[in-house]
């Protein structure tokens, strides 16, 4: 079987009440075949119980983040047994954000994917590297060290989705090239098939995010490697979100 497509949608803390039901209303009213196509939108916090109600069962709700332990005095956390009781089935982990403004190290975020790995929830895991890694050529060493420190505590990568989102490409506008994007995610799963599996490397759906829009999305889509996207502002707009879903390579 092939690796299914997937658009993602991280709404980041970004929008409203409104603009959910929205962007539900929409995804809501659209036709992709779901066979060849998954999309799963996170919305904020405090937002998924009412998205999870109200959006067609087809589509996936993820949460942004997750603690890594499963209850206690941990005062602002969120525990994937919360996201369970919501009917919540996937989250992402990792992303660059978390990492920079939270301080997220390679380990903290490796913790956080094995314990939601294990809870039985899904795992959408970010990786990329910052402008000045990819101007000294080390794009690899940085993303394949985000990626180690997950292996080392991750053995089954079934529910694991990867996405490449290069720091430098994240709300600015600068989307990387098809070529710059497929060569990443090639050396992405030799990394995986080196390291991990080469059943692994054959079925992780390896996404791209930084900048994707309804334009540029049709050309990163025919890449071999590139299985899908994690969209952010360009999932807040419904009609962009919606060729993005339309131009995706099923
Ligand atoms: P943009 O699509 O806004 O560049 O964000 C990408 C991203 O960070 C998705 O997680």
């Amino acid at each position: 079987m092939g690796r299914k497509f997937l658009v993602g949608g991280n709404w980041k803390m970004n929008g409203s009440l409104e603009l959910a039901k929205t962007l539900v209303n929409s995804l809501n009213s659209q036709k992709w075949n779901t066979d060849l196509l998954e999309v799963v939108i996170a919305p904020p916090f405090p937002y998924l119980s009412v998205v999870r109600e109200s959006l067609r069962k087809d589509v996936g709700v993820s949460a942004q983040n997750v603690y890594f332990e499963k209850s206690g005095a941990f005062t602002g956390e969120t525990s994937t047994e919360f996201l369970k009781d919501l009917k919540i089935e996937w989250t992402l982990t990792g992303h660059s954000e978390r990492r920079e403004y939270f301080h997220e190290s390679n380990e903290i975020v490796a913790k956080k994917t094995a314990h939601a790995l294990a809870s039985g929830i899904k795992v959408i895991l970010c990786c990329g590297e910052k402008l000045e890694h990819r101007e000294s050529g080390q794009t690899n060493d940085i993303v394949f060290a985000q990626l180690k420190a997950v292996a080392d505590q991750v053995k089954d990568w079934t529910n694991v989705v990867i996405a490449y989102e290069p720091v430098w490409a994240i709300g600015t506008g600068k989307v990387a090239t098809p070529e710059q994007a497929q060569d990443t995610h090639a050396d992405i799963r030799k990394w995986l098939a080196e390291n991990v599996s080469a059943d692994v490397a054959a079925n992780t759906r390896i996404l791209y995010g930084g900048s994707v829009n309804g334009k540029n999305s049709a050309s990163l889509a025919g890449q071999a490697d590139i299985d899908g996207f994690l969209v952010g502002g360009a999932s807040l707009k419904e009609a962009e979100f919606a060729q993005i879903i339309a131009n995706a390579n099923v």
